[in-house]
């Protein structure tokens, strides 16, 4: 495969929502262990960094108000689902976050996007919903079920390509598999079933394959703007693959958020209003950067 030094990064708009409450009271995932003591205030800072990072990036980023009692709504990419500015908000599948899906549909409601869908079926957002050029990835297996995934087909307009999970520690498509620009992807292959390995293999020949030591230290769970590649620091094996692949990976410490299980991408709604050409990119010039 030739290899690609030139990379864009495209000015993003991310949602996030400062951990104000953050704790981990239940237990949902592999990764909450409520007997774990968790740090807030380092949380909030580690969080405050990763939201400094975008701004040095030169990406913009909105605020949602937190809520008392919804500990688990730092993770702001699974409250819904934005493409070509249209909304599918996230119906969750545990009850602890069921008041989650509300107070995003609501934000999006009060600033102006008109086409917000309230989810006839669970899903958890961009959690599992992943967004390239040419598909809308859909996880299922552990949250959002695959009913939703004909839901978010038929509301986007886009083919949507379900993907099967494996592992519960990677219960979300965004612990698994990240979008690195336009049809370029990363992923583990053992996180998803032989079939849906298949798929991947069809569709992303070129994909970047991430082993299982740098999942499982949530290297998956990036945020690229088709240059930037900001992931978990402890991704050593990952970051040096991304910049032989003429990204610049740039390691974040999260390690407060992850006692959650969640990191980077888990904190970063992505709304995508519609590209100059139809494809959902930001409609703002690119420019290339690099912030190391
Ligand atoms: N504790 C949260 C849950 O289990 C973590 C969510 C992480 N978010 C993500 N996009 N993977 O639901």
């Amino acid at each position: 495969m030739a290899q690609i030094t030139d990379r864009t990064a495209v000015p993003r708009r991310y949602l996030m929502c400062r951990p104000t409450y953050f704790d981990v009271t239940y237990s949902i995932n592999p990764w909450m262990d409520p007997e774990k003591p968790v740090d807030r205030e380092l949380a909030v800072l580690q969080w405050e960094r990763l939201r400094q990072l975008y701004l040095e990036l030169g990406h913009t980023v909105e605020l949602i108000e937190p809520v008392p009692g919804l500990p688990d709504m730092v993770f702001a990419a699974n409250g819904a689902t934005v493409v070509d500015g249209r909304v599918l908000g996230a119906r969750f599948r545990n009850e602890q976050r069921a008041a989650e899906g509300p107070a995003y549909a609501r934000w999006f409601r009060e600033n102006g996007f008109t086409q917000v869908r309230d989810a006839e079926f669970v899903n958890e957002g961009e959690g599992d919903y992943l967004v390239t050029r040419s598909w809308v990835l859909a996880g299922c297996g552990f949250r959002t079920d695959p009913a939703s995934h004909q839901e978010a087909q038929d509301f986007f307009h886009r083919p949507v390509i379900g993907l099967r999970l494996v592992d519960p520690r990677f219960y979300h498509l965004d612990t698994a598999l990240a979008v690195l620009g336009d049809d370029e992807i990363m992923y583990c292959p053992e996180s998803f079933s032989p079939g849906s390995r298949a798929v991947l293999r069809r569709l992303f020949p070129d994909a970047v394959l991430v082993s299982a030591e740098d999942a499982g230290v949530f290297g998956l769970n990036a945020v690229s703007d088709g240059y930037n590649v900001v992931l978990p620091q402890a991704a050593t094996g990952l970051a040096e693959q991304l910049a032989a692949r003429g990204y610049n990976p740039i390691g974040i410490d999260l390690s407060e958020l992850l006692k959650a299980g969640g990191s980077a991408k888990c904190c970063t709604l992505e709304i995508r209003a519609s590209g100059p050409d139809g494809t959902g990119a930001t409609a703002t010039p690119a420019r290339t950067a690099c912030v190391v």
